[in-house]
């Protein structure tokens, strides 16, 4: 059986082994991307070891880097050739609603065989992902995501000082297979959902990447993993934040806590110099895990005032005139008994099990028919969001990034730069603001992904 030791100590023994992880890209001459959704044959415990059955982007771990600039017109041919229907999401852009890509509520999955073709403008810039966005505890959890990098009209790092970090987290079982039969399993629907035992990053297991000496680096990394949190500590290697969830913040800060919690779908961007080697390590576990290896080559060169981003213009939300909702979130092992209703009707007994609706939002599982909130464009909206379960939750909300008002009752405490997800802990209140200005139907709902199909996810209105 593998467990996390004997994968720590697989993950060590192989290291000689593993290059470093590259992106690929995946412009067309034209200038349009091509994206095509499929089954993919990908080891993941180690290079030449037994592949997992994966469903990947353009055939690679994690799918090509898009890259663009600010303002930029993105389009993307999609093609379907997975055995169920899907679609792809643009997670934290500021998007026209119908090129969100959630099936169902923006745009009808795209069919095995099918094509659809995204057309949208990134208005900010930052570190964003696309992932899949139909059943995506499956979808998402065996490998549909890539990174979106939109650069800012000069970019402040050349491309030599700029690696993005996807970071996943999977289920390996026997010779290091990815354990396909347990997606779907109640029990992780309605705990902590879908945990695993190996974490890759760039799809790769502890990569090596070599930096220049007393040069300025930026890493953006990105949570694509179904629900594990990280936890990292940038203090470790003298990091400083960059960016949280895409959004430069006004200068580089030092975290004054730690560890840093990365919740599912969340992005940080650190601002590194290194002067020696270090790694990257999840502190979740009884001993730091070693995720990523940096090693460090030359002299210490010239270096310059620390590089600074130029935040995105956000509309900043007027609380004194804002529209109020909250948000009580139920339900879960051990959450006590609960009402929860689903496509209208109570459910009790054998039905939870059936529908596998196991958490609620105002006692409703999953989108009710009427919206969570009706918003008219240009209004600050203030949800407030009380975590009555047992269990930490991401609260993703689609198309704007919000500010966080208010925390209470709980230890999670991310301060407030812009975010489009936020951790909340068990017995925690968290408010957020935002302007709602965005035109269409978006989402707000779990990114832990088996819990929101296992329940919460809701969706607002803005006309
Ligand atoms: Cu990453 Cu509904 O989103
Ligand atoms: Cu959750």
């Amino acid at each position: 059986m593998i467990t996390r030791r004997n994968l720590v100590l697989g993950a060590a023994t192989s290291l000689a082994l593993l290059p470093t992880a590259k992106l690929s890209a995946a412009k067309n001459n034209n200038g349009s991307f091509s994206l095509v959704a499929g089954p993919a044959d990908i080891p993941l415990y180690k290079p030449d070891g037994e592949k997992s059955e994966l469903w990947t982007y353009n055939g690679s771990l994690p799918g090509p880097e898009i890259r663009v600039r600010k303002g930029e017109r993105v389009k993307v041919n999609f093609t379907n050739r997975l055995e169920e229907p899907t679609s792809v999401h643009w997670h934290g852009i500021r998007i026209d609603n119908a090129m969100d890509g959630v099936s169902g509520l923006t745009q009808d999955p795209v069919q095995p065989g099918d094509s659809f073709e995204y057309d949208f403008v990134a208005p900010d810039a930052g570190t964003y992902w696309y992932h899949a966005h139909n059943k995506s505890w499956n979808q998402v959890g065996r490998g549909l995501y890539g990174p979106l990098i939109i650069e800012d009209d000069v970019p402040t790092f050349d491309s030599d000082h700029d690696i993005t970090l996807v970071l996943d987290d999977w289920r390996l079982v026997g010779n290091g297979v990815l354990h396909v039969e347990s997606f779907g399993s109640l029990m992780d629907w309605s705990h902590a959902g879908r945990l695993g035992n190996w974490i890759t990053v760039n799809g790769t297991s502890l990569p090596r990447f070599t930096l220049n000496r007393g040069e300025a680096y930026r890493l953006r990394l990105i949570n694509t993993a179904n629900a594990r949190i990280f936890e990292l500590d940038p203090n470790r290697f003298s990091a400083r934040l960059l960016a949280y969830d895409g959004q430069a913040l006004e200068e580089p800060e030092t975290l004054p806590y730690a560890p840093l919690l990365v919740g599912p779908s969340q992005r940080v961007d650190l601002l590194v110099t290194p002067t020696e080697e270090f790694s990257l390590e999840e502190l979740s576990g009884d001993q730091p895990l070693a995720i990523a290896s940096f090693s460090v080559r030359g002299e210490t060169g010239n270096t310059g005032p620390p590089p600074r981003l130029t935040p995105n213009r956000l509309p900043e939300p007027d609380l004194t005139s804002a529209k109020r909702v909250r948000v009580a979130m139920e339900g879960g092992a051990m959450g006590g008994a609960v009402e929860i209703s689903y496509l209208g009707k109570k459910l009790q007994g054998e039905d939870f099990r059936k529908t596998r609706q196991v958490w609620a939002f105002n006692g409703v599982a999953n989108l009710p028919e009427t919206p969570l909130l009706e918003a008219t464009s240009g209004e600050t909206v203030i949800i407030e969001t009380v975590n009555k379960t047992r269990w930490m939750h991401a609260m993703h909300v689609h198309g704007h990034h919000f500010r966080i008002i208010n925390r209470s009752g709980s230890q999670v405490d991310e301060g407030n730069p812009w975010r489009d997800t936020f951790v909340i802990g068990p017995e925690q209140t968290t408010e957020i603001a935002f302007v709602a200005d965005n035109p269409g139907k978006w989402l707000y709902h779990c990114h832990m992904l088996e819990h929101a199909a296992a329940g919460m996810s809701t969706w607002f209105n803005v006309s």
